[in-house]
């Protein structure tokens, strides 16, 4: 039986910030939300957060998550403190326990599996991963035999001069028999330099003991400050980008994209320079994206460009241009083949298959049918200040140049308004609009000579 404990209770100090640290995100997910998603690939019997400095946010943070069991840790003081509330919830529990800590977040899912299988098959008491780090500054320093029994854990800051010289850090993962771990909990003492109840010290109670060395030193990297979120979000986006690049995605100059890894892009897609892809997006195949674009929660359809443009929350179908300059957010659906050029922004609107915004137009809460064309400058007048109103157009419907449709408002099919009306009531089908004052023209009409001003 496994269960698995993330530690979770603590501010983050270093982190100078109202929001808990495991709360911070990491390219889409939280700290806390990458811990997880680690732990669960070991399949744990039970899952067991502990929560403390804004606990209920923390606990929100992870509502879609029903099989976690909170554990409160009222007063934070310190990481054995922290496990010690694990007492009354995992009586009688036989097992080993993975205790990770919630600020570790590139941890891989082979990586835990070695420790355990490790752990099993010495019959350890306990088990914690370690890594040689040239820069080892803020972790505790792992002592070992040589045959890697751990005999001492030291905290960088409890350090002599001499013990600090020792490059083998405490990942801060560990697997425990819970069983051996409860009995010695209570034992802990915390005269060290911060007065806390250290799980390290655990460790020191415990035979047999033993340190296993991570492979790739970068997956222990602890977020304990704003600098180590910065590289912890470098390397995981070399990771991401690798990853596609494998996949068949072309990455034009990857060092100046960034891609979620809550993204899903096909083979054969270009992603051009300065180009960001973020949450819920999934890009199909023989899109060009960019360069110069941000791409948020959002659907691309087949052979699809998106240059320089924002779409968020939105769907776009296949064979469609977007951009320069368009703005596409709340929830926007183009159909096919459509183009929605230079500055262009539209928002919560849906267009049929073949329709074109091309020019300096706003479109909101409107509904197009297919093969609409909006002339430049049409906008649609949604909000009277109060309340936002539809406006739905039929298909095959042009707009002239400079049109303002003054929502609520339906324009049947196949419609045309001259340029520059300002549409306030519905039209129906097979119509011509004019809604704009006439044009008078005086002959002979000439602007007097103004009488010369002294100086
Ligand atoms: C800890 C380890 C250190 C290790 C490093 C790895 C101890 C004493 N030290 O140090 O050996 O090298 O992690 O990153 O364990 N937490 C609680 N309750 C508390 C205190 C902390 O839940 O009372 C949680 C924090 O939210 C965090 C984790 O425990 O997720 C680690 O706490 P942190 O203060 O960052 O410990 P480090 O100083 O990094
Ligand atoms: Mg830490």
């Amino acid at each position: 039986m496994l269960a698995v404990a993330i530690l979770a209770a603590g501010r983050g100090t270093r982190m100078k910030s109202r929001i808990p640290k495991v709360l911070h995100d990491l390219g889409g997910r939280s700290l806390l939300e990458r811990a997880l998603a680690c732990a669960a690939g070991m399949q744990p019997s039970r899952e067991l957060v502990i929560v403390g400095y804004e606990g209920e946010w923390v606990q929100r943070s992870l509502a879609h998550l029903p099989q976690i069991e909170f554990v409160e840790q009222a007063q934070q003081l310190g990481t054995g403190h922290a496990v010690q509330q694990l007492i009354p919830h995992l009586q009688g529990f036989e097992g080993d326990l993975l205790v990770l800590n919630g600020d570790v977040p590139l941890l891989r899912a082979q990586t835990l599996e070695g420790l355990l299988k490790t752990h099993q098959e010495n019959q350890n008491k306990v088990t914690l991963l370690t890594a040689q780090l040239t820069e080892p500054k803020g972790y505790g320093r792992v002592f070992c035999d040589e045959r890697s029994i751990v005999t001492q854990i030291v905290e960088d800051r409890d350090c002599t001069p001499t013990q600090r010289q020792n490059n083998r850090v405490n990942a801060g993962i560990y697997c425990f028999n819970w069983a051996a771990l409860a009995e010695v909990l209570p034992k802990l003492q915390s005269n060290n330099n911060q007065q806390e109840f250290y799980l390290t010290d655990a460790v020191g109670l415990l035979s047999p003991a033993m340190a296993v060395d991570v492979e790739d030193h970068q997956e222990i990297l602890g977020i304990n400050d704003r600098q180590q979120l910065a590289t912890a979000y470098g390397i995981l986006q070399t990771r991401i980008k690798a990853d596609w690049m494998a996949a068949g995605v072309t990455l034009v100059d990857p060092n100046s994209i960034t891609i979620d890894d809550t993204v899903t892009i096909a083979s054969d897609v270009v992603i051009e320079p300065q180009t960001h892809v973020r949450g819920k997006t999934t890009i199909a195949t023989g899109c060009r994206i960019g360069p110069g674009s941000l791409i948020e929660n959002s659907e691309i359809g087949e052979n699809t460009t998106v240059v320089m443009s924002v779409v968020s929350d939105s769907t776009i179908q296949a064979n469609s241009r977007i951009g320069p300059y368009s703005h596409l957010r709340g929830h926007v659906q183009v159909g096919e083949g459509c183009r929605i050029g230079n500055f262009v922004e539209l928002k919560n609107s849906t267009l049929g298959d073949r329709t074109n915004v091309a020019h300096l137009s706003y479109l909101g809460d409107a509904t197009l049918g297919d093969r609409v064309n909006i002339g430049a400058g049409t906008i649609t007048a949604n909000y009277d200040g109060v309340s936002k109103h539809p406006t739905v157009i039929g298909d095959r419907t042009k707009t002239g140049a400079n049109s303002v449709l003054v929502a609520p408002i339906t324009i049947g099919a196949d419609v045309t308004i001259a340029a520059g009306s300002t549409v306030t009531k519905d039209v129906a089908d097979d119509c011509l609009v004019i809604a704009r004052a006439r044009q008078a023209n005086r002959p002979g009409w000439r602007l007097k000579p103004s009488v010369p001003q002294p100086d």
